[in-house]
């Protein structure tokens, strides 16, 4: 792989003591072109600027999906990816959706290995620190109709994060707005989904909550996710998370902390949950505990939930089921423990 390094590296302007999250992008960037008909090679570069012009498809008509994982500095201060070909899997699965061309395996694993390597010195070795990866997949011809583009462009940028939420969140039941409708592209992480979502993530962060919870497009009476997070609940001691359809986007983290759950014993149901219901165990006291689960957010606690203009406040418990699932997933992915389920991709 063709890989050129910048002459001016920006890793000094980094506050490794102070990360935000997704600000001070990496020095390097992965970059695959698809034209007539099939992938190139794709080579490293210096992070800048695109060459293409105004008349870029993607920004016209949308045809983009993205990515979003990270690596780990272990214990040993080797490098880890947690699960990568999740990933993938999923990046062709939204792909599909959009009419984009599917990237081929190598091409992704390549890219991400190869970044890492030459940006090794991006990866943090704070507590609770990452390395977030971004791979994205957007149409790249330029020309002025509703069609299809020829030509597509892979990429992948990085940038050195800390936590999202460092405190528990509080989400908004969300009675009007819609994220995604059944037939649509909501189980696509398309980029279209979260500009469409902002309004309303806006207007929730202006009252007072970190983030909404989507309910379904037709009744806006079942829950569904929220912003950049699968949800779950503990009701009566058991793990209750809605069930995945082509609204809702499959969590890494939500499988990973299911497959955890099993492992542990921990009743499961994976089903659709009424806002009614839920709000009967806010009152009832059988909702245990609630919390978020993504890449990004990690596992947040919940201790808050809006619903017409109540706010009711939910128990954090320090070694609740959250907090246990928080723990055992950083251990795997820093290298501390054992990693029985060979979720580790090691640099
Ligand atoms: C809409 C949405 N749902 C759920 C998730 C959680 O997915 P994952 O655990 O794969 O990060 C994300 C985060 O990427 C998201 O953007």
């Amino acid at each position: 792989m063709k890989i050129r390094i910048t002459e001016k590296s920006n890793l000094s302007k980094i506050d490794f003591s102070n990360l935000g999250f997704g600000a001070g992008l990496s020095d390097h960037v992965f970059i695959c072109e698809y034209k007539n008909g099939s992938w190139g090679e794709g080579s490293i570069e210096p992070y800048g600027s695109l060459s293409q012009g105004l008349g870029l498809h993607a920004l016209h008509y949308g045809q983009a999906v993205f990515e979003g994982q990270k690596a780990y500095r272990q214990k040993d201060n080797s490098i880890a990816i947690f699960r990568p070909e999740k990933n993938l899997k999923r990046l062709n699965i939204s792909a599909k959706r959009m009419l984009i061309p599917e990237v081929p395996g190598d091409i992704f694993i390549n890219g991400l290995t190869e970044l890492i390597k030459v940006d090794s010195d991006w990866v943090p070795k704070g507590e609770n620190q990452s390395l977030y990866l971004r791979p994205f997949l957007f149409s790249s011809s330029e020309f002025v109709a509703a069609r299809p583009s020829e030509e597509y462009t892979f990429a992948i940028v990085t940038s050195p994060v800390g936590e999202l939420y460092s405190k528990a969140v509080k989400v908004k039941v969300e009675q009007s707005f819609t994220r995604a409708a059944s037939g649509g592209v909501g189980y696509a992480k398309a980029a279209g989904n979260y500009g469409g979502s902002f309004l309303a993530t806006h207007n929730a962060v202006k009252e007072g909550f970190n983030q909404v919870l989507w309910t379904d497009h037709a009744e806006h009476n079942y829950l569904e996710e929220a912003g950049t997070m699968n949800v779950a609940f503990v009701l009566n001691n058991k793990l209750v998370t809605p069930i995945l359809s082509d609204r809702i986007l499959a969590g890494i983290t939500r499988d990973s902390i299911l497959t955890l759950a099993k492992e542990w014993n921990i009743t499961i149901e994976e089903r659709r949950i009424k806002v009614d219901e839920l709000i009967t165990a806010l009152k009832d006291g059988s909702l245990n505990e609630a919390f978020g689960m993504g890449t990004a957010a990690v596992v947040s606690q919940i201790n808050g939930i809006g619903f017409n203009d109540e706010i009711f406040s939910v128990p954090i418990p320090k070694n609740g089921i959250a907090m246990r699932m928080k723990k055992a997933l950083s251990a795997i992915r820093y290298g501390e423990s054992e990693d029985k389920f060979n979720w580790m991709y090691h640099i």
